[in-house]
Order: C-alpha cells, then structure tokens, then sequence
C-alpha cells in the first residue's frame, strides 16, 4: 500500500516527507500512514465520523515524530504542525482543525473518549499496531467499528505484512 503523491493530498504528502525525520519507510512512515488512512475511512463510513480529518490525521499524526522509540511529545508537535500547514497545505473548517489538532495531540495517550471523529483516528491508529507485534485488543478500541472481530482482523493481517 503506498500514498498516491499525484492525487488531491499529494503536495501535502510531499511537504510532510521532506520535513521527516525518520526514514520513511520505517515503523513510524508512509506505509503505516497509508495504512491508517485505510483503516480510518473504512470505520469513517460506519462511526459518521469526518473523512477528510481522518485523512490529514493518517499523514499528520506522527509526522513529527523524532524517534521510533518512546516520543510523548510528536503528539502535541504534529498537532501544531497541522495547525501551522492549514491554509496553505490544505483547507479545513476552523471546528474540524480543532479535531484534527485534538486527534493529534492526544493519539499516543491511549485516552478512550472524545468526539467521533478523534475516536476514529485514534483506532484507525491503533488498528496497525501489528506491524511493532501487538495484536490490537478491543478493550483498547474506541468505537463499536473498530471491535468488530472481523475488522480487527482485517486490520491486523494488513499490519503483519506491512503493505
Ligand atoms: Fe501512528
């Protein structure tokens, strides 16, 4: 699975690449993003929640990331830098980069409620927790969407093969 760089998020994606620190192709990277934007937009349809907040949320969220290991600030930094490429990266509705930032900031927190929309992100995250060798357990899913069984494991596979 890879991120289309020629579709409507693609100069987006090129200024998140050029910005990040870590190679791209590690834990933290594209694959897991465009992972995550999968994840995201499947639960998207079944919680209401916003689709392009999800979207920016799946190439946002640990896009300031320093370091694949413990980072318990890239939350609240990706969230500012969402904050600051608004308007010019891409165009979001004040109340929806308000979601976006709380996503963002709060992510790798594992806090279990919030608005639909940042539950949806936070378990579109969650979901691709295979890919570092942790089954996702629905106890720590936010929404009934994402602790369907079947989309666990759907979820799961995609994880362990890293595509
Ligand atoms: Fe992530």
């Amino acid at each position: 699975m890879s991120l289309d760089q020629t579709g409507p998020a693609g100069g987006l994606l090129r200024i998140i690449q050029e910005q990040f620190s870590l190679d791209c192709r590690g834990v933290h990277g594209a694959s897991h993003w465009a992972r995550v934007r999968d994840n995201g937009l499947r639960l998207a349809a079944l919680t209401t929640a916003k689709p392009k907040v999800v979207e920016l949320f799946a190439l946002l969220h640990d896009s300031r990331r320093f370091t694949n290991g413990y980072d318990p600030q890239h939350g609240t930094r990706a969230a500012l830098y969402a904050r600051s490429l608004a308007g010019s990266a891409f165009q979001l509705e004040a109340v929806d980069l308000d979601l976006l930032a709380d996503a963002c900031h709060g992510h790798s927190d594992g806090l279990m409620s919030g608005d639909i929309t940042v539950l949806t992100c936070w378990d579109a995250d969650r979901l691709d927790l295979g890919r570092v060798g942790v089954k996702p357990r629905p106890e720590r899913l936010c929404t009934l969407a994402a602790r369907d069984p079947s989309f666990i494991e759907w979820a799961y596979q995609r994880s362990i093969a890293r595509t």
